[in-house]
């Protein structure tokens, strides 16, 4: 197939577009690289550097390209900027995924996926979350992909353009190849944050609150690898054909602050320092996903469910990338 990967050269965006190239597919990717790195696109993919804001170039884009199907990952992502700079996310992440879908229907492409998030469950009623579970955005970002999820509903209602999204829990990890990884200009994840302390950039990792209702009293998060989420992309463009579709994507199991911290220690062998600080604004005690959906209706299976495995990889990539992507930041 011939796939446009929005924000291709992004953490997530990057890690799909090696899966398809490896799976041969023909990827173009349109990213304006305010997060993302040019290193980070898998040498067989086209690379068009560009924005979604200007429509006339998304238009250009899809006038010059064939495109079978559309992956979106270009977007703004981080939760607490969403709360200080809501119109980032309640207006550009919005209309930037309306440039896009304008496009799609003028040229008639009609497969879609949407890289969605868990910050749709704010106050969860049931653990692990499934698809049943109530929408509560915990933030303008969170409502930012609600919104496009209905803009998705009726694009698919009124002009049969089908899409899946695929709601995140945690992506961490990196290739196993190691040569792409997390890398953001300020980071602000937990398990780079605290490879970083291994890597001696940083003196400790501070956790975030340690008075949550949970066993150990930190926060408990579903860690999913970026390559198992990657799979889910393929798996779900596949699946198109038998309709529009929703999926929560995590590995099902959850993991505490303190038990990623003991996890980094044990694969990086370095003395992690750590001290306790306050809460962080807007984190729920527990998020993790219940994904039996995907992996029946799919045959979705993790290869790195396992959290050392997770850790292990990223723990490669920065250890053999200790300044990221380099030059190109
Ligand atoms: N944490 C710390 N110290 C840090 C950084 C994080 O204790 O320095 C804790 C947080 O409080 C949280 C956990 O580590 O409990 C994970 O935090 P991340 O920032 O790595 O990830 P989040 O769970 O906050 O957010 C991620 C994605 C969001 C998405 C959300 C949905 O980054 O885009 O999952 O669950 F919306």
């Amino acid at each position: 197939m011939n796939i446009l990967v929005t924000g291709g050269a992004g953490y997530i965006g990057s890690h799909v577009v090696e899966e398809l190239c490896e799976a041969g597919e023909t990827v173009v990717v349109f990213d304006n690289l305010s997060t993302g790195h040019r290193a980070a696109v898998h040498p067989k993919a086209e690379f068009v550097q560009g924005d979604l804001k200007d429509a006339a170039s998304v238009n250009r884009l899809f006038d010059d390209h064939h495109f079978e199907a559309v992956m979106h990952f270009a977007s703004y992502t981080l939760v607490g900027e969403s709360m200080a700079q809501p119109f980032m996310y309640l207006g550009d992440n919005v209309s930037n995924a309306l440039n896009l879908l304008r496009a799609m229907v003028e040229h008639d492409v009609k497969r879609f996926i949407l890289s969605s998030t868990a910050n749709l469950f704010d106050d969860p009623q049931r653990m692990p979350i499934d698809e049943q579970e109530r929408i509560v955005p915990g933030s303008p970002y969170g409502e930012s992909k609600f919104i496009i999820e209905r803009l998705l509903h009726w694009m698919d209602r009124i002009y049969g353009l089908r899409f899946a999204a695929l709601r995140y829990f945690n992506a961490a990890g990196a290739s196993p190849t190691a040569d792409r990884g997390e890398d953001h200009a300020v980071e602000t994840h937990l398990i780079p944050l605290i490879l970083k302390v291994a890597l001696g950039q940083r003196a400790r990792i501070t956790i975030f609150g340690n008075d949550y209702a949970t066993p150990d009293g930190t926060c408990i998060r579903d860690y999913i690898h970026v390559n198992d989420l990657a799979q889910a992309h393929i798996l779900a463009l596949k699946a198109l054909d038998r309709g529009s579709r929703i999926y929560n994507l995590g590995n099902g199991q959850g993991y505490s602050v303190k038990d990623v911290i003991d996890t980094a220690r044990a694969v990086t062998g370095c003395d992690i320092a750590t001290e306790i600080g306050a809460r962080r604004a807007g984190d729920p005690a527990i998020l993790i996903a219940g994904s039996d959906t995907l992996k029946r209706e799919l045959g979705w299976q993790p290869r790195f469910a396992a959290l050392r495995d997770i850790v292990a990889t990223a723990w490669e990539w920065h250890r053999t990338h200790p300044n990221g992507y380099g030059l190109d930041q």
